[in-house]
């Protein structure tokens, strides 16, 4: 249901945990929070953290496994120190935080920002605030008729590019779903991290058959028909080596 509230523009935050606690005489709530945010779009992770005085020498650091971005803030500028692409810093005295735009599926993950103390010396942690990103990508559906022979046709309802991997996927005929220990199914990792889930079914006769596909980054599921015209075209080609593939109902319009 995380979907239904959060659409391609918003992202939704949900507290799992939050815990006051007071660290170095500065009040501030740490824990994790989690973000589900569309491929492409971008989140911003909060810092939590309100600088106590302007004065105050402070580095301030996004983490995963390694440092995304990190800076300092001396005599009341900020200082760049490194930050890789795709990663802001927004300067908000109210707010202290970080954009991370252009998310891809392999982003998935904590995301932490770690607010030290410098200057006087010893360094200080004053804040370390995490952030769980759940990057969601959109399964392009397609149904097709794959191939004719000895009295069935096979056809193949195709989700390309999903993620994370949980995916309905059955198919239906006349309004009832069809027996899913009947379908063959093949499911592959993209490149990017993403899935890809091929249905196979044979049947005797592929008219009104059509697929429902349910994932988490659909706001409710979807359903492709198969067009009718695309068995009647393949009949009797069973002897072709090259069988066409037609993808129809390519869903694009996100
Ligand atoms: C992140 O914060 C900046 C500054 O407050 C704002 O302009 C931007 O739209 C925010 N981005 C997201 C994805 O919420
Ligand atoms: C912050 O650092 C600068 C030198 O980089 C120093 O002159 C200044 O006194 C420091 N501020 C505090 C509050 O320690
Ligand atoms: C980060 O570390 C965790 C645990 O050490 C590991 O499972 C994960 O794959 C790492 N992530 C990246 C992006 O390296
Ligand atoms: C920081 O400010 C203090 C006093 O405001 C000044 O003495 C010091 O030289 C400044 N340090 C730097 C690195 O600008
Ligand atoms: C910090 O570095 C980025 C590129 O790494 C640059 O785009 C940005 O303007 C720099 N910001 C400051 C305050 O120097
Ligand atoms: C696809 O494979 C992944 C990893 O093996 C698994 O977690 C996931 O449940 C599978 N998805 C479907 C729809 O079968
Ligand atoms: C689906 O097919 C399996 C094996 O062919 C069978 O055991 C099962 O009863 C069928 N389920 C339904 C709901 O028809
Ligand atoms: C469909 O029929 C072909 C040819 O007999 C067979 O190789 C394939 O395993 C069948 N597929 C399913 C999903 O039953
Ligand atoms: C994440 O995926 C992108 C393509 O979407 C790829 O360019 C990048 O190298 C991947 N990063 C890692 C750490 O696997
Ligand atoms: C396909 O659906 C139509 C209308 O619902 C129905 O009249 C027809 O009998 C169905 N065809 C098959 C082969 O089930
Ligand atoms: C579709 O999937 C979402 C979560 O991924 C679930 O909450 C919802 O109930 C599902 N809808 C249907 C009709 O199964």
């Amino acid at each position: 249901m995380i979907s239904s509230k959060c659409n391609s523009v918003t992202t939704c935050a949900l507290m799992l945990m939050s815990l006051f606690s007071v660290i170095g005489g500065h009040s501030e709530f740490s824990g994790t929070s989690v973000q589900t945010v569309h491929r492409g779009k971008s989140v911003n992770i909060s810092c939590k953290y309100k600088p106590s005085s302007d004065t105050e020498n402070l580095t301030v650091e996004l983490k995963t496994n390694n440092t995304l971005c990190s800076l300092m803030k001396s005599n009341s500028s900020w200082i760049n120190q490194s930050c890789i692409d795709h990663i802001r810093f927004i300067p908000k005295t109210e707010e202290m935080s970080f954009e991370v735009s252009k998310l891809q599926v392999n982003d998935t993950g904590t995301y932490k920002c770690v607010v030290t103390r410098i200057i006087p010396p010893p360094s200080e942690l004053l804040s370390e605030e995490g952030t769980f990103v759940q990057v969601i990508a959109h399964p392009k559906v397609s149904v097709s008729h794959v191939r004719a022979s000895d009295g069935f046709h096979t056809i193949l309802c195709l989700s390309e590019g999903f993620y994370p991997s949980a995916l309905e996927q059955v198919w239906m005929r006349n309004g009832g779903f069809q027996n899913v220990s009947l379908t063959y199914n093949i499911n592959k990792t993209n490149p990017d991290g993403s899935f890809t889930l091929h249905s196979y079914l044979n049947v005797s006769d592929c008219t009104n058959y059509s697929c429902w596909v349910n994932h988490s980054s659909l706001s409710q599921p979807m359903i492709r028909h198969l067009p009718p015209a695309d068995c009647y075209e393949n009949r009797g080609a069973r002897s072709s080596k090259h069988q066409r593939v037609s993808h129809a109902n390519i869903f694009t319009n996100y």
